[in-house]
Parts: structure tokens; sequence; C-alpha cells
């Protein structure tokens, strides 16, 4: 673990003059979250703004870096920036940072003028042209075409020096109509060869271009139209390709959504494939790289002149090896250059990557002949090379290759004209991906069945809703380009940044100073000096290395399953809850997404970063639905990710997304995401969350002007979606904001508010109305525990400092429902004529009493704080007490080894670890606590 490298840097502010047209500049350092990079290829990276600092209309950006190209992402109520973005150019000398400096000058016109001048002052400027049928995009190292029709995504690739090196880039897709259930019966089942149907491919290079083109592709997988056999197109892709001024990659952003049948659409492969001329080079000038373990690298040629019986000489030995090429075959022993028909020429080379501890690789001559083992190894880089010395070549890698099992990589071709490399995202050699229900239905075809095996099992089932149709997957692929075979050192280091390509990020302090993301949060320099901050950290700590330690020794890899953590533990069997139904994979159950960003916030921490992103990577797309009636809502955790019935908002919720959308400079694929996250409003009214427990009196109307809806578990999704596109001005954010200000006013009209917990919602207005329980608003006091666990604090507070003039009685209906939540069961009967009871997760809701100690600036609440945060007592909860330690489990008692913490579920680990942060930033701890409980406010 690493302390983020900022320690000693100061920022510079300065302010010129007071007043809003003065000139005022403000300079922000951002450093890699990483070691420096010796090289990158070009990134994206997101800076926050306070409030009023900067107009967006009248702020130029400058850097200490070649080519850098700003643009805002996001915008305060005021029309100052909150979020701006940067593209910078690639570089093959890099630093351990930049400063990006916003200047407003006192001149209106500034805006436009900086959008021309900014960036690629020096380095070479990104170049666009598109006419009827393509898009092409000069980086200054390569010229790469985009088709707008047909079945090649990417027309060619060509270097700076005019080689093609690559060329008809498209989709594949394998599928078939079953799966054999007993070994060799594949009678009936069809088999289907579909390729990329582009629908469009649009360009777009925000500010003044000079350092970014994002090409995007959408389409569909087609079966070619003179072939017989045809399943029809489906599985529809966005295909997005990041192109950098002065660099030879392309960052390639691969979507699917599963729209098809579980039970007779199964994928067989799913791969991108290549075309790589080869003409005019010899058989034994061209390379064949595939990455191995750590770093390692396999060197083949196609036509091999090492370790023959005649030696052809040392340097042409050597230079094949290397991958440069051979000296001329005259000067080589004539007894291997008169024989070289004699040698046999591979065509094929192929990896597969079957699973997470292994993987194969062979080769053959040419198809029909018998493959020939390599000797493979662990987990594979994911990159593979073919080109020639001379003609260049193409290299293409996948990200998290080996976490994404089952994996391949294929060659294919190599001794002719044109070969061909595939990435497969899901290798045709792997058993056909089945996402059919995993039992079926075991009989519960009433709800009060179903409510029944949720008693046991956990489970929420519903025939018709364990359903796949609308699941997505987003992988990340990287294409580098090269006049000639690279070396294997190159390659290698390219292998390890499309594994975790370099990442900026400014000073936590800053961002934190700026409040664009929650006020919630504070950095662990900033909450130290007490024996109890000191602990908490610590136990945070040790929940980022369990997780993390976890992911490796369970396994928890795979297509569709990396990204995501298991939800309860086995103690009897010393195994996560994989098969039982409501405790398998966690689908962000009690928000632990929340809790690795606002650590990552705070920290700068790389890995604490990679955790959280995978889980962006997941949660967004696997857990949530993109198609269908279940569009914009997610599904609780299950033994399949998309298993349980209950769908909802809770889980699909943008604000696990947020802080990655704006540090990562507004990830394109994350902002689809949170588009979709607005559709919720129409998720809600086709599927009844709570139709299983409904009193029997209440008719749940499918009326999108009265939803019966919580506000936590259901509003708090949309709302986090409405806010952030009000925030970034998105095509619908005069309406969100609409929506979000008439909640605001219509709200506390509730006469219990919060503490209201279901009421009726108007999905086209935002306004509230009091629930059907109770038409004329005497007041209805019902709570949930689960209604605050899933970022309604966080978003709700984004809220009030987004927009500090929402009415007061908005936020004061929020903090009672903070302060009577886990209130004595006096208070609240005084309040609300109605007590509460024992109240759940009061660990988790120690934040919300945090918060409105810190809001009303009551000590004692403060301690009240602190004291449901270390005495809750309960199962969902982490203390001082817990061993925070792991147990070795080893021998037969265990699969393989592992390290056990059986009292951790990770629902107290998100809770813990949430308001842990919270706590120690809202209302601190005293100096020299001792984890009694005892802290006193300090600050505000
Ligand atoms: C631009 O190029 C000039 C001359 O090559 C160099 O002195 C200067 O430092 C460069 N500026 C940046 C921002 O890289
Ligand atoms: C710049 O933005 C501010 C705030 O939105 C606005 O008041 C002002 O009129 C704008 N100026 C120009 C020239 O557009
Ligand atoms: C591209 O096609 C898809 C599918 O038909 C459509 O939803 C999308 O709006 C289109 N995009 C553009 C930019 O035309
Ligand atoms: C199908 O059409 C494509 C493009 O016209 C052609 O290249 C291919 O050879 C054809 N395949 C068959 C089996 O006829
Ligand atoms: C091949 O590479 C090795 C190690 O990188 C180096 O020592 C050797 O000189 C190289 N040979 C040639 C011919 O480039
Ligand atoms: C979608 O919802 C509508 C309205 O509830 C329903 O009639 C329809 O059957 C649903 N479609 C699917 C595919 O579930």
């Amino acid at each position: 673990m690493r302390t983020h490298p900022f320690a000693l840097l100061g920022l510079a502010r300065l302010v010129a003059h007071p007043s809003v047209v003065a000139a005022v500049s403000t300079s922000v350092q951002v450093k890699w979250i990483d070691e420096t990079p010796t090289s990158h290829t070009g990134t994206t990276f997101g800076l926050p703004w306070a409030r009023g600092r900067h107009l967006a209309n009248a702020t130029e950006f400058s850097a200490d870096a070649g080519t850098l190209q700003s643009w805002v992402t996001a915008y305060w109520p005021d029309g100052s920036i909150k979020w701006s973005a940067h593209a910078l150019g690639g570089e093959e000398s890099v630093k351990e940072g930049y400063t990006v400096t916003a200047s407003g000058a006192g001149n209106s016109s500034v805006g436009e003028k900086a959008r021309r001048q900014t960036g690629g002052r020096n380095g070479t400027a990104i170049e666009i042209s598109e006419s009827t049928d393509e898009i092409v995009v000069k980086t200054g190292k390569i010229t790469a075409s985009f088709a707008k029709q047909g079945s090649d995504l990417v027309k060619k690739i060509e270097t700076a020096s005019g080689k093609v090196v690559g060329k008809n880039g498209h989709l594949v897709l394998l599928s078939q109509s079953g799966i054999p259930e007993y070994e060799g019966d594949s009678t009936g089942i069809q088999h289907y060869k579909l390729s990329s149907k582009i629908y469009n491919t649009t360009v777009s290079s925000e500010g003044d271009g000079s350092a970014r083109a994002l090409v995007t592709v959408q389409g569909i997988h087609s079966t070619p139209a003179n072939s017989t056999g045809s399943r029809g197109d489906w599985l529809p892709f966005t295909v997005r390709f990041y192109l950098y001024a002065n660099s030879d990659a392309i960052r390639t952003i691969h979507t699917i959504i599963y729209d098809g049948d579980s039970k007779s659409d199964f994928i067989s492969g799913l791969g991108i494939r290549f075309d790589v001329p080869l003409a005019g080079e010899e058989l034994y000038d061209r390379h064949v790289r595939i990455a191995g373990v750590d770093g390692g690298m396999l060197h083949e040629a196609v036509q091999g002149i090492t370790g023959l019986r005649r030696d052809p000489g040392a340097s042409a030995r050597s230079a094949q090896y290397n991958g440069t090429k051979t000296p001329d075959k005259s000067t080589w022993d004539t007894r291997v250059s008169t024989r070289l028909q004699w040698i046999p020429t591979w065509s094929d080379f192929r990896l597969t990557q079957l699973s997470p501890d292994g993987f194969n690789i062979k080769k053959r001559t040419k198809a029909g002949q018998s493959w020939v083992k390599i000797p493979g190894g662990t987990r594979s880089g994911g990159l593979a090379y073919l080109g020639g010395a001379t003609v260049g070549g193409l290299a293409v890698g996948l990200r998290d290759f080996w976490k994404k099992y089952p994996t391949s990589l294929d060659i294919s071709d190599s001794t002719t004209d044109q070969g061909s490399i595939t990435l497969w995202l899901y290798s045709p050699s792997a058993e056909p991906m089945d996402l059919r229900p995993y039992h079926d239905g075991l009989g519960q075809d009433t709800y009060a069945k179903q409510l029944d095996a949720l008693e046991v099992t956990y489970e929420d089932w519903e025939e018709g809703y364990n359903t796949p149709y609308g699941i997505a997957r987003t992988n990340e692929a990287f294409i580098y380009a090269f006049d000639s075979t690279p070396s294997a050192d190159r390659l290698s280091e390219l292998t390890s940044q499309s594994n975790e390509p370099p990442v900026l990020y400014a000073e936590p302090s800053y961002v934190e100073e700026t409040g664009a993301l929650g006020t919630y949060w504070k950095t662990p320099e900033a909450t130290s000096g007490s024996a109890d901050a000191a602990e908490i950290e610590s136990h945070l700590d040790f929940l980022i290395k369990f997780y993390h330690d976890q992911v490796e020794q369970r396994r928890w890899f795979g297509f569709w399953d990396h990204g995501d953590i298991m939800h309860g533990y086995d103690t009897d069997r010393h195994q996560w809850k994989y098969d039982i139904g409501g405790y398998a994979w966690d689908n962000s159950e009690l928000s632990p997404d929340l809790f690795f960003w606002n650590h990552f916030l705070r920290t700068g921490r790389a890995d604490v970063y990679r955790l959280a992103e995978a889980q962006v990577r997941h949660g967004g797309e696997v857990d949530s639905y993109h198609l269908g009636n279940f569009t914009g809502l997610g599904t609780r955790h299950n033994v399949q990710h998309w298993g349980d019935s209950a769908k909802q908002a809770r889980v699909s919720t943008p604000v696990y997304r947020k802080t990655f959308y704006y540090i990562s400079g507004g990830d394109e694929r994350t902002g689809d995401l949170i588009h979709e996250a607005l559709q919720a409003e129409k998720g809600f009214y086709l599927v009844d969350a709570r139709r299983k427990v409904r009193a029997p009196d209440v008719v749940y109307k499918p009326d999108p002007t009265a939803l019966y809806l919580d506000f936590g578990t259901d509003w708090a999704g949309v709302a986090a979606a409405y806010l952030i596109e009000w925030e970034r001005r998105g095509p619908r954010w005069e309406e969100s904001r609409s929506k979000l200000l008439e909640t605001a006013r219509t709200y506390p009209d509730l006469k219990f508010g919060f503490v209201t917990g279901e009421a009726l919602y108007n999905s086209l207005t935002g306004t509230w109305s009091p629930p059907p329980t109770d038409p004329s608003n005497n007041g209805t006091a019902s709570i949930s525990h689960l209604s605050a666990v899933f970022g309604v604090l966080e978003t709700l507070d984004q809220l009030f400092s987004h927009d500090p003039t929402l009415p007061s009685a908005f936020k004061d209906a929020w903090l009672d429902y903070c302060y009577y939540y886990s209130a004595s069961n006096a208070e609240q009967l005084a309040r609300y004529g109605k007590s509460f009871g024992k109240v759940n997760l009061r660990q988790g809701h120690a934040r919300l009493t945090a918060y409105a100690a810190r809001e009303r600036g009551n000590a004692s609440l403060a301690a009240r704080a602190w004291d449901e945060f270390l005495n809750d007592n309960s199962a969902d909860e982490l203390g001082p007490d817990d061993p925070w330690s792991t147990v070795v489990w080893k021998g037969s008692d265990v699969l393989t080894q592992v390290d056990e913490a059986d009292w951790i579920t990770t629902n107290a680990a998100a809770l813990y670890g949430l308001a842990g942060i919270e706590l120690l930033a809202l209302v601190g701890v005293s100096e020299g606590g001792n984890g009694t409980g005892n802290g006193t406010l300090v600050g505000r």
C-alpha cells in the first residue's frame, strides 16, 4: 500500500481581484496513482472546481504538458465549472505529474478563444476527417479509418510511414441454439457464425479537439446474407475507439447487451478480429509474440531458424529472436539457406485461458494438421502481436484477460499474405456461456410460497424475473500499431499498460475542498490525531486488503463475475455462500462501492481504485438492465447476478459510478449507464418493487403520475441520475433539475417527511403526495432499515451542496429522518406518535446521526453517533472487539488454502467502511479517544 504521492506539493491559488469578472487563476496538481509510467499512449482525467470559481464560458485551461484538450463535464447551477475533463496526448517521456491551470480573464469572449488556443501548442494534434462512408483519424503516429456501414468497424490502421498494419477490424459472434446435456449428444443444436453489422458511426472531439478523438460505432451481430441457417441479428454492441495525439494505440471500449433467450441463445465465442497484411515479408522475418506471465513474452517466428541441426549464423538467429530483420540470406550458412523448404512454417497460434489459474498455447502448420503444444503458464497478460520486421505489425491486448476468463487469443494464417489476430472476449474453446436459471423454480408458484422460500434460502424468486435479457458487459481492449516488430520489452510494457492503464488523479485534499463530490469525507490526514481515528483507519485498511485478497483466493473472476464480491459467509464450509439464494453475489448491497470510492477519494490509493473500478464495470453493466421492462433497474443479490426477482434502482443507482464518471473525465459508457438510470422512472410502473409484500388493500397502479415509491430504495437511485444529468447538462438536464426542485418543494408537505417511507411520486413532474394509505396526510410513520443504506445520504448531501437555495424544509425533513431513525423510542413516540422499536443497521445509520449532528452543530448528537457506531452489537456491524484478523484454513478442511474472517459479512463491511469514513469527516473524534464512544465534536 502506498500513500498518495502528493504530500509535499502545495497548491497555487491566485486570486488577483475579488470581483467576478476579474482574472482568476487556479492551478491543480495531478499525479499518477501508480508509479510514473515510462511512457503512455494518451489518457483522460477529470478535475473538480469549487463553486463560483471559474465561469464555464470564461475559462481557459493550460498545462505543462505537450498536448492538452480540456472541456467541461459538469456545471454548478451558477454556470461555473464543477468538473472538467482533460485529455493528454501520448508521451515518450513522462512526468511524475502535471499542473493544470484554469485561468479566467475578465472578457466574455475568452471562452471561445480558449477553445481555439488550448492544447496542441507543441506535439501533434489530432486530425479528423469525415466523409459519407468513413471517418479518418490521424494521431501523428497512426491513421485509422472507421467505416459507417458494413461489417468492418475499423477499415484500416496505417503507421506514420504509410504501412497498413491492420485492416478489416470486425466483431465475431459464435452462437448456438442449445447445449448438449450429455457428452457427445448435440442432436438438433444449430450453430451460427455472426459478424458485426454497423448501424451508425459517429466521431466526437470535445473542447479544441487537439488531443483526443472518440469514434463510436453502434450495431448488432448479424449473419452474412449469403450463409444458410440464419439465426437473425442479435447481440447489439457499442464499441468506442479512443485515439490520442502522438499515440500509436487505440483504446477500445466494447459493450454488448444480451438480448437473447437464455434457453436457446448461447454465446459460444465473442471476439474482435483484425487482418494483418504480411505480403512481402519473408516467413522467417514474420514474428509472433504472445504475452505470458508477469511481463513474459513468447518469441516465435513463422519459420524458425533457431535450434536447427545446422546454424544459419548467430546474427540471423539473434535477429529473429529479437524481432529485427535478419541479415541478407546470402550471408547465412548455406547448409540452412538452401534447405528452408524443409523447415515447417507455422500458420496458427492459439492461447486459451479457460480458468484464472492456467493457460495453454499451441500452434500448427496449417488446418488439417495436428496442433503442437507450446509450454503454457498461469495467467497470461492477454496481448498478441503478429507482424514482420519490415512490414510492421499489430498487437491487440485485452484488459483483465485472465480475470475475465474464458478468453483466448488466436493468430491465424500467418503464412499467407494476410494473417489475422482474434481477441476472444469469450473463448470458443470454452463450454458455451450458460445464462439459464440455475434451478427450475422449485414449485414456487405463489407469492406465499416464494416468501416462504425466502425464509430459508433468502432468495426472492419469481418466474420470469430471473432473466439475463437486457444485461450488459463492457470490456476494454487496446490496439497497437507498429512500423516494425517492436522489442519484447516494449510489448511487455504495453501489456502491463493494457491491464492497468495509467490514471491521473488530483490531490485528495484539493478534491475534498471543492465540495464537488460530497461533504461527508475527508483525507486521513485531516481526520487523524486520535487513537480512535487511527484504529478506524487501520480497520478500513484491513477491510480493503481483505476484499482484495478474497477476490484472489476465492477466484471471484470470470466473464460476468469479475468486479463483484460475495455477500455472506458459510462458516461451516469455510466458503462464501456462492450457492445460497440471496447470499451469493453481492450486487452492491448496502453500498460497498461507496465505501471503496470514498476511500479512494480520500487516499488516492491505486489498489482501492482498481477494486472500485472493477465494481463500476460490473454493477452498472451486469447487475443492471439496459433493455426491456427492467431498463434502469438493477437486481438484488443472488447466485446469478440477474437471478433475483427484486428489480430495483437501489442497485442501478449511478451514485455508485459517479466518482469514476467524473474523475475519468466523463467515461462515455458510464455516461450511458447514467442515462439508463433515468429510465428507471418507467421501470417503476412496469415493475412494482413491493408487489409481494403490499397490504392487500393497496393496489399498485401502473400510473407514472402516482407511483408508490420508497424514497431510499427507489427514488434515491433516479434522483442520483437526475442530479448528474443536471450537473452535466445532458439532454434531460432541465427536466431533471425541475423534478428535483419539485421534489424539494413538495416532499416536506408529507406530514412526517422522510419518515413516511413510501409515498406517491409523480415521475412526470417530481411532485410527491401522501401514500394511498393516508390520502389526507394525517401522518404515516413507516421506516425501513433499507431506505437509507443505498446512497441516499450521499445523493442528498450532493444535492444540498449543488443547490444551496433548495427549500430549507426539505433539508429539515431529511435531518429529522437522520435524527429520529436511531433516537430513543420515547423521542420517536413524542414526535411521530409511534416508536420505531428496535431498529436495524444502527452502525450504518450512525452516519445519518453524524450528518444531523454536523448540520445542527449538536455535540451531544455527535456523541450519540459515535455510540451507535461503536456499540451497535448486532449481526450487521463490526466493532472494536471483533478480531480484525484472518485465520488460515488449509489441508483437507478446504479446497485450497484461504484466509477466513468468519466475523465479516459484506453488509457489515460496507456499512462499517462507509460510516467510519463519514463519521470521521462529519463529527471527528476527540484527542486521545479510546473507542469507548466518548467522541466529542471537533470543528463544526
Ligand atoms: C514546446 O516546445 C518547445 C520547443 O521545442 C519547448 O521549449 C517547450 O518546453 C514545449 N512546451 C511544452 C508545453 O511542452
Ligand atoms: C457566462 O455565464 C454566466 C453564468 O451562466 C452568464 O451570466 C453570462 O451571461 C455568460 N456570458 C456569456 C458571454 O455568455
Ligand atoms: C445508432 O443506432 C442505434 C440503434 O438503431 C440508435 O439507437 C442510435 O440512436 C443511433 N445513433 C446515432 C448517433 O444515430
Ligand atoms: C459471402 O459473402 C462474402 C462477401 O460478399 C464473401 O467474401 C464470402 O466468400 C461469401 N461466403 C460464402 C460462403 O459464399
Ligand atoms: C537481442 O536482444 C538481446 C537482449 O535484449 C541483446 O543482448 C542482443 O544484442 C540482441 N541482438 C540483436 C541482434 O539485436
Ligand atoms: C413489460 O411490462 C408490461 C406491463 O407490465 C407487460 O405487459 C409485458 O408483458 C412486459 N414484458 C415483458 C417482456 O416482460
